[in-house]
């Protein structure tokens, strides 16, 4: 949609609503105008994050792309204050052509869940937007021409805090070598371009090592990780995380 009729689509709703509840609801100028300006970013995201999606439909960089069922190149909330990056799509996500659709996900829903918010709340994508053949790890080459998506990606959506789940994710975005226990539990900083504040990062375990391992101290261990996010994000932190 154009701007111009964006914003007229807008103000009609306002109008409506204001007509509807005989101007009970009537809005004060200056916030109807924040919320224009809120929703014409969201909008420019979107269409931008689709755009993304686009190339990576048609994207023949590596092997991936003429072995895969469906692109992943990931999804949710253009506005989303939190941004879950795993490693790449498996069995259930090139099936789909969504993230995190498998019992992996399902397991990241209930993380979602237990901080009180919903996956239309938050963005979640991969290093990869293909899925690795019986799942292998992602091969150099192959994160190197993947990667720029996804820079693009955290780049449209500017999120305050990126959850690296997994070591690939964590050490892709980090550039380090490090393991995942040395690097969770803590925030650290991603660089997203020159001139540009960093974004905090806070790396955990990925869902599907919590299931090949489902202690209750790794449950644990990815709660404390997630109350760190809710935190510093100002979000209340709900009492029944650790199951
Ligand atoms: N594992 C990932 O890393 N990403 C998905 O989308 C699903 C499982």
């Amino acid at each position: 949609m154009e701007d111009a009729n964006l914003e007229k689509a807008i103000r009609q709703h306002f109008e409506m609503d204001s007509f509807f509840t005989d101007g009970f609801a009537v809005r004060n100028p200056t916030v109807m105008q924040e919320q224009i300006g809120a929703d014409k970013v969201a909008h420019d995201k979107k269409i931008e994050l689709e755009k993304i999606a686009d190339e990576v439909s048609q994207c023949r960089k590596c092997g991936l792309g003429s072995l895969r069922t469906n692109p992943v190149p990931g999804e949710g909330n253009p506005n989303a204050r939190i941004f879950f990056i795993g490693e790449g799509p498996g069995a259930d996500e090139d099936a789909q052509g969504r993230p995190f659709v498998g019992r992996a996900g399902q397991l990241l829903d209930k993380v979602i869940d237990a901080c009180g918010l919903k996956r239309s709340d938050v963005f979640i994508g991969n290093i990869l937007k293909c899925r690795p053949p019986e799942n292998r790890d992602p091969r150099p080459d192959e994160i190197i021409s993947c990667l720029p998506y996804l820079q693009r990606q955290i780049e449209v959506i500017n999120p305050d805090i990126i959850v690296a789940l997994g070591a690939h994710a964590a050490r892709t975005l980090l550039n380090t070598n490090k393991s995942i226990g040395q690097l969770r539990g803590q925030f650290h900083e991603y660089y997203a371009g020159l001139g540009r504040p960093p974004i905090k990062l806070m790396a955990t375990y990925h869902t599907a090592y919590l299931l090949r391992n489902y202690s209750q101290e790794n449950r644990k261990r990815v709660w404390e990780d997630m109350k760190k996010v809710l935190a510093e994000l100002g979000l209340p932190i709900p009492k029944r995380g650790e199951k």
